[in-house]
């Protein structure tokens, strides 16, 4: 299994283009089961995540024609199968299959995604909302099974929680039901307003996506289209992050820092000073960063994928700082390896305690979900010695070869067998 080598104390200064994010690019490509015509996508990342969505894909007979500059969804010849264990385990996005399947196919088998190291997970709320638009479904043997009688019909959902993913499943479902469908208290995630935006290339009538409410007109077929894939904003603020921390000038570019908002107001609070342009963050050197308390909530909330990054940052800065996390239990496996590298951190139930003006030291870490490792890369960079993180395949799920990008701007960051 790959490790990173980091020796650390570096500088960190340059600038880097972000690429296309990783959780709007697994639904739209999703989308295209939902169509016989051709949808032409730019700007997928080069991740591992998208490799094994292609293969999920793949087994559906999705032909997928990889171009220069783009990749082509065929689904004309796609058919229906069971989305087994193997595929599923391996990312729980897959789960958003389930609504695309049924609106094209009227029934689908998939097996459930099960917990994950970041807690429990469920799919109770994809579940309700496709059973309002006439999905019965049937649990047995760990796998899902759904049927639609004739056609999905529209209809009026209220999440019970502002659910990414079921949001995705229900609006991909919704696109070909019958009649007009609302959702409320839709979760309202950029990554959202992208796949809404691409579906109504396809030929979907959305409205509302990117708020608490989306209205959708049903229509009876989608056509050929294509869709630039919106820059990862979570790799925006990992790399804004990761500046602050070695403290040099760096520029982040090709993004919108409007879906940063929340990141940016924190990291203000505790002295960063940013410039912020149309499509870019330009990171400078501060000499005061101190501590806050932050609490992470679906968007325009701060994001929960940041939280262990931010983590790492105030354990290097003047005074103390909370975490409260608030959408999944048991998201802080790094504390205990941000601890080994000399971090002073105390979890009592969903909150974290830190104890800021610590140094890191390097140390043998283990990487254990995908931000939670990338939070010990930062902190590698920046501690005294060498740090030897395990289990890099977590970072590869959603970091394009960390070893390289950071590697180019000053980090001493390698690979080994
Ligand atoms: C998506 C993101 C993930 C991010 C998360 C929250 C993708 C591929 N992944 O995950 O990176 O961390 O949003 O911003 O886009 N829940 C239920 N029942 C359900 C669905 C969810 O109880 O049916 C709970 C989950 O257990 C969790 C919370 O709701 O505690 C948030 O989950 P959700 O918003 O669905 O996240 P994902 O779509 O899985």
């Amino acid at each position: 299994m790959d490790k990173l080598k980091i020796i650390g104390n570096s500088e960190m200064a340059g600038s880097i283009n972000i690429p296309g994010a990783k959780n709007s690019s697994l639904p739209i490509m999703i989308s295209s089961l939902l169509t016989t015509k051709k949808l032409h996508l730019s700007n997928l990342p080069n991740l591992n995540d998208i490799q094994v969505l292609k293969k999920l894909l793949k087994s559906f007979n999705v032909k997928i024609i990889e171009k220069k500059n783009f990749v082509v969804f065929d689904s004309s010849k796609a058919r229906n199968r069971i989305a087994d264990y193997d595929l599923v385990r391996k990312m729980r996005a897959s789960i958003l299959v389930l609504g695309p399947l049924l609106a094209r196919f009227k029934e689908a088998k998939i097996s459930l995604p099960g917990g994950c190291a970041i807690g429990n997970r469920p799919i109770d709320i994809h579940l309700l909302g496709l059973e309002k638009l006439g999905v019965s479904f049937t649990l047995e043997n760990g796998f899902v099974s759904g049927k639609v009688k004739n056609n999905l019909k529209g209809n009026s959902i209220i999440l019970p929680f502002a659910s990414v993913g079921a949001t995705e499943n229900i609006l991909m479902a919704a696109v070909l039901a019958e009649g007009k469908t609302e959702i409320i208290n839709a979760a309202r995630e950029p990554e959202i307003l992208d796949l809404a935006e691409n579906l109504n290339k396809m030929g979907a009538k959305i409205k509302g996506a990117g708020t608490n409410k989306i209205n959708i007109d049903g229509v009876k077929a989608l056509s050929e289209s294509e869709h630039h894939i919106i820059a990862d904003r979570i790799v925006a603020g990992t790399y804004i992050i990761a500046a602050i921390m070695t403290n040099k000038e760096f520029v982040v570019k090709k993004i919108n820092p409007n879906y940063l908002k929340s990141l940016i107001l924190t990291l203000k609070k505790m002295g960063a000073k940013l410039k912020i342009g149309n499509d870019f963050i330009q990171i400078l050197p501060s000499n005061f960063l101190q501590g806050c308390n932050i609490e992470t909530n679906p968007y325009p909330g701060f994001p929960t994928d940041l939280q262990a990054q931010m983590m790492s940052l105030m354990s290097i800065v003047k005074g103390n700082s909370k975490i409260k996390e608030k959408i999944f239990e048991n998201r802080f496996m790094h504390v205990s390896e941000l601890n080994r590298l000399g971090a002073q951190i105390k979890v009592k139930n969903d909150t974290a305690y830190i104890t800021g003006n610590r140094r890191f030291k390097g140390a043998q870490v283990m990487a254990s979900d995908l931000r939670a490792s990338v939070s010990l890369v930062l902190a590698g960079i920046c501690a005294e010695g060498q740090t030897v993180i395990n289990r890099v395949y977590h970072i590869d799920r959603g970091y394009e070869k960390i070893e390289k990008t950071l590697g180019k701007f000053g980090p001493n960051i390698r690979r080994v067998k």
